[in-house]
């Protein structure tokens, strides 16, 4: 594996190799030491044309953990608020001698761009592509899934139920993780308004339910996803989505009293930023069977084995 683009490459046997790798690094973090020497020498260069704080951040901890140089590179306040393009950027950094590139943009297809484009010869990994993936993001997940409901599943995910709940259309953590889940083994709920799921989704492995009573009658839960409303994505404005901040919560929203309908064992998860009070309520998303900051921690150790398994191979040949 040169690149990690897009969940829907991988399979199942690189999918469980990514996952158990994270495994033996998040032990290697149990260390008092907990720099490994594995990428010394390398230089990773995180590339942020959008926004993000745990994405960044958690790539960032993981490399250093892997003893790699890091550049952070965001896009406010760099040469391309003069208007220089992606492809001056990656040659830029290609003269600077990067490794691998994690790129994180607005537009869909920009982290295939640069794999396939000539203009670098590092590894790529998708941070995030306009509404395309979060590879990264759902492997994560996943990894989360796997450690507290590991047990209730044969082999991979089979056997387990995932609810992926409110903005879809929007999505690339919830494309990503249809995907990567299905090619586990689990089973997909998706629950959407119609206008709030893409073209297409008929054509998805998963079933659709338009509100979150629907899909808490309708299965036993194993883990709900809830989904960040991503207003800055809706150009026609809200209300072409949703007619209002509280008709959505009403539809769609986890507060307490959906929460005690969940299954004891289920789990909560949320890839944040979160807004408090609309598709969550504070008290779900503070309540013992959120796991939403433990996806954060399970982060690192997932970059940290794609960064291996991506740069580490090629320093040995
Ligand atoms: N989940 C996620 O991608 O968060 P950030 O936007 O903060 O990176």
């Amino acid at each position: 594996m040169k690149h990690l683009l897009a969940t829907s490459d991988l399979s199942r046997d690189e999918a469980l190799l990514i996952l158990d790798t994270a495994a033996e690094m998040e032990k290697t973090q149990e260390r008092e030491v907990r720099k490994l020497p594995t990428l010394r020498g390398k230089t990773v260069v995180n590339l942020f044309f959008e926004d993000s704080t745990r994405t960044r951040i958690s790539f960032e901890v993981a490399a250093k953990r892997l003893s790699a140089d890091v550049i952070n590179f965001s896009a406010k306040g760099s040469s391309v608020s003069k208007g220089e393009s992606l492809k001056d950027t990656a040659l830029t950094l290609e003269a600077m001698g990067s490794d691998g590139i994690i790129i994180r943009h607005s537009a869909s297809g920009a982290a295939e761009r640069l794999a396939t484009s000539g203009w670098i010869r590092g590894s790529v990994v998708n941070a995030g592509d306009g509404t395309h993936e979060h590879p990264t993001q759902a492997l994560l997940d996943a990894y989360t899934i796997r450690k507290h409901l590991g047990k209730r599943a044969d082999a991979a995910l089979e056997g387990l139920t995932v609810a992926i709940v409110g903005d879809v259309l929007h999505s690339r953590v919830a494309r990503s993780n249809v995907a990567l889940l299905t090619t586990l083994g689990a089973d997909i709920v998706l629950v959407a308004p119609p206008t709030l799921l893409p073209i297409g989704v008929d054509t998805w492995p998963v079933r659709t339910v338009h509100t979150i009573d629907e899909a808490l009658e309708a299965v036993e839960v194993d883990a709900l996803m809830m989904l960040r409303i991503q207003l800055e994505r809706m150009t026609g404005g809200r209300s072409a989505y949703f007619p209002s901040p509280s008709e959505y919560s009403r539809l769609l929203g986890l507060d307490a009293a959906r929460l005690a309908r969940l299954p004891d064992h289920a789990v909560v998860m949320h890839p944040g930023p979160m807004n408090r009070g609309l598709e969550i309520s504070a008290e779900a998303a503070d309540s013992p069977r959120s796991v939403i900051v433990e996806q954060v921690s399970n982060g690192i150790a997932v970059r940290m084995a794609v960064l291996y398994l991506l740069l580490a191979g090629e320093a040995e040949s």
